[in-house]
């Protein structure tokens, strides 16, 4: 047979050319049979079906059929059958069999039913699973809404710095970032290290967030985000926290709180239907293995209007639940930063659906917020979702050249630290907000998955670099 173009999976299980001569890559996940006829199950990445090859033993050097085994990876081309048996509308009949790979007994994913442990350890081999497979092309579904998105609504896409000499955003500790020889380190004559020889002449870190230069695009470009990568070296082991995460952070100049928030619940609420409406093969999956009310849970969200609650009213409901009996690890108190098991009260049990907690107190918020009239809370603004906790931090910015000041004065920031952030406010300053989405978080909403080590390829976390 002459040599024809490779077709993806996803294109030939959607094909009816019944008769047609047809080309298929990919890595085989199963083989049966018996002597007279064998069966092939292969897989391209492009579906997370697969499409079943049927090989006439007989027409077949023995030899090569022994050789394809679980994980080895095939070229076949043949005729494109309707199938017979149940389970899949068309089938391969085979004419010609080449091996790319042998995969020997040693291949990790023989058998289905792998714990998520197990698959971390295998990280660069786990994209070859069914569920893994399903989760990074869920993700590039999202990766691709989100600049849509914003795009269709006259946003620019702007690259914010990765290492950075500025830490005002407070919101973790930073990686540092040095080519300095940690076995001599030079001091200077009261005893600090010398970084006048380091790369950048002074310390420098990996950024924690992209805001602050975001801001300083979004009041001359009007609508700007960026999606990129962003990194905290706080020792956070739990199922919500990476040390490296991707974030998308829209900044918009001329947006109160009220339009931040309206942006926020639109944005996600588009995510989320295109994940239902383009990934629905991977979805139903992921609802099939490991959690039965997710597509359930989606289209509640998207039906559903986001509830808006300033932090004082929500302390109200939390100590009102204390009040009734209902049993938290931490404390509740104006003031009081909320833990995970608070947020969780408020959105599953109390509204059931998602809530925009506003105003909180300015002590446990950073100096850029905008400081209300009461003195006390600052216009800041998080989104909380069921399971997932929260998924949005953001604010309507300080845009008060002098209350900026005065709060980061207040907060022990160097002026040397943020004078051109300052600048902003200094030259025809505007109203602006903007929020930033922990993309691992929305994915984990979007799957269902338990853990955040298993929506991102190559999981960061304290002690865990491997890959
Ligand atoms: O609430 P955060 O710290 O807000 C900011 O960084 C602001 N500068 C954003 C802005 O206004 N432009 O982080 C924003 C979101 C969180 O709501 C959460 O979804 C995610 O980033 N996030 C993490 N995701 C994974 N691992 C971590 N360690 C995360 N820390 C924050
Ligand atoms: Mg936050």
């Amino acid at each position: 047979m002459e040599k024809i173009k490779r077709t993806f999976v996803i294109d030939l299980l959607k094909s009816a050319d019944y008769g047609k001569n047809v080309c298929v890559k990919g890595w085989v996940r199963t083989k049966r049979g018996n002597k007279n006829v064998i069966f092939i199950a292969v897989n391209d990445g492009s579906t997370i079906k697969n499409i079943q090859i049927v090989a006439d033993a007989s027409k077949f050097d023995e030899n090569l059929l022994k050789r394809i085994t679980t994980g080895s990876s095939v070229c076949v081309c043949g005729v494109l059958v309707e199938s017979q048996g149940g389970g899949q509308a068309v089938e391969i009949h085979a004419a010609t069999i080449e091996i790319y790979g042998t995969a020997d007994e040693t291949y990790p994913l023989q058998k289905k039913g792998h714990s998520m442990e197990f698959l971390r350890e295998i990280a660069h081999l786990r994209p070859r699973t069914n569920t893994f497979g399903a989760v990074f092309r869920i993700r590039h579904n999202m990766a691709f809404a989100i600049h849509k998105f914003f795009h269709e609504r006259g946003f620019f896409y702007f690259h914010t710095p990765i290492i950075t000499a500025s830490d005002c955003e407070g919101a973790g500790q930073m990686f540092q970032v040095t080519t300095l020889d940690l076995k001599n380190i030079k001091k200077t004559s009261n005893g600090d290290v010398d970084f006048s020889e380091d790369f950048y002449g002074k310390p420098a870190n990996l950024t924690v967030s992209g805001q602050l230069e975001g801001e300083l695009a979004a009041t001359a470009l009007g609508l700007i985000y960026t999606f990129g990568p962003t990194f905290r070296a706080e020792n956070s082991n739990t199922p919500r926290h990476l040390s490296e995460f991707w974030m998308i952070e829209p900044e918009m100049a001329f947006y109160e709180i009220d339009d931040n928030m309206q942006l926020a619940e639109d944005f996600i609420k588009y995510c989320i239907h295109w994940a239902l409406d383009k990934c629905s093969d991977d979805i139903e999956f992921l609802c099939d293995m490991f959690d039965k009310e997710l597509i359930d849970r989606l289209n509640f969200v998207i039906a559903n209007d986001f509830v808006r609650l300033k932090y004082s009213e929500g302390i109200k409901i939390l100590e009102d639940a204390v009040a009734s009996g209902h049993k938290f690890e931490f404390p509740v108190y104006w003031g009081a930063d909320l833990a995970a098991e608070h947020e969780r009260f408020l959105v599953e049990q109390h509204f059931k659906r998602p809530v925009i907690l506003t105003d909180y107190p300015k002590e446990i918020k950073s100096f850029y917020m905008k400081q209300n009239e009461d003195g006390k809370t600052v216009r800041a603004m998080d989104v909380l979702f069921p399971k997932t906790g929260e998924i949005i931090g953001g604010s309507q910015r300080e845009e008060n050249f002098e209350k900026l000041k005065k709060r980061a004065a207040e907060m022990n920031i160097p002026d040397k630290d943020i004078w051109w952030y300052m600048d902003t406010r200094r030259y025809g300053t505007v109203p602006h907000s903007g929020f930033g989405l922990g993309f691992e978080r929305l994915i984990l909403f979007v799957t269902g998955m338990a853990n955040i080590r298993d929506v991102i390829p190559f999981p960061r976390t304290p002690k865990n670099a491997e890959f």
